[in-house]
């Protein structure tokens, strides 16, 4: 990817679509109503909209390092809130994928400077599953389980928030954790157990 050839790529983008459709524009900016909200990775091979076929509209985007939802980060509880009770999205994905850096960086004993903090979350995914883990003696086996691991965690902070919660009773709302793999171009569904998980926290996190 040349800097250069940006502004004339956008130049054919935008006579590709009008080619198919003289009004497309014209109706993006009518405004949106996506069904998903899409959080993933920053990682630069995982292109959201790509990997899934979605067009401009219809998902709802929000990508950090390691497809992280922690609770005191504004941005992406921000991305959460306006996304799931103004925009009304139906389903909400946390898409982690293989050979994650974030994730790799999390294993290793390093000390990353300002990414400590972001990377401690994934240490604690790490300490809470460390029986499980440490008993798998493939390193490979086991960065990749840390990493599916590290997606039912994040969708299970995700389903701790009174707006999932909310969103789960007024219109059956559903969280779902994927992973990319790289290495085939094939995303997997984790199946995570969503009212399984909901029901257990509610024990806990039931916010009314
Ligand atoms: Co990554």
């Amino acid at each position: 990817m040349n800097i250069e050839n940006v502004f004339k790529n956008n130049q054919a983008w935008i006579n590709e679509k009008l080619a198919k459709d003289p009004d497309y524009f014209t109706n993006l900016a009518k405004g949106q109503s996506p069904e998903i909200l899409y959080i993933g990775c920053s990682d630069s091979r995982v292109t959201a909209e790509d990997i899934i076929g979605a067009q401009p509209g219809e998902v709802f985007v929000h990508r950090n390092i390691a497809n992280l939802v922690n609770n005191v980060d504004l941005n992406v509880m921000s991305v959460l809130n306006y996304a799931v009770r103004h925009l009304k999205v139906n389903h909400v994905v946390v898409c982690g994928h293989y050979y994650c850096g974030g994730v790799k960086a999390a294993m290793q004993p390093v000390d990353l400077g300002i990414l400590n903090p972001w990377l401690r979350n994934i240490r604690d995914v790490f300490r809470l599953h460390q029986d499980s883990l440490m008993a798998i003696a493939d390193e490979d086996a086991r960065y990749n389980r840390l990493i599916e691991l590290n997606v039912i965690e994040q969708c299970t902070n995700l389903i701790k928030t009174a707006a999932v919660q909310e969103a789960y009773k007024l219109r059956g709302l559903k969280v779902h954790g994927w992973v990319f793999d790289i290495h085939t171009g094939k995303l997997v569904d984790l199946n995570i157990d969503f009212e399984g998980i909901l029901k257990k926290i509610m024990e806990i996190y039931e916010l009314k």
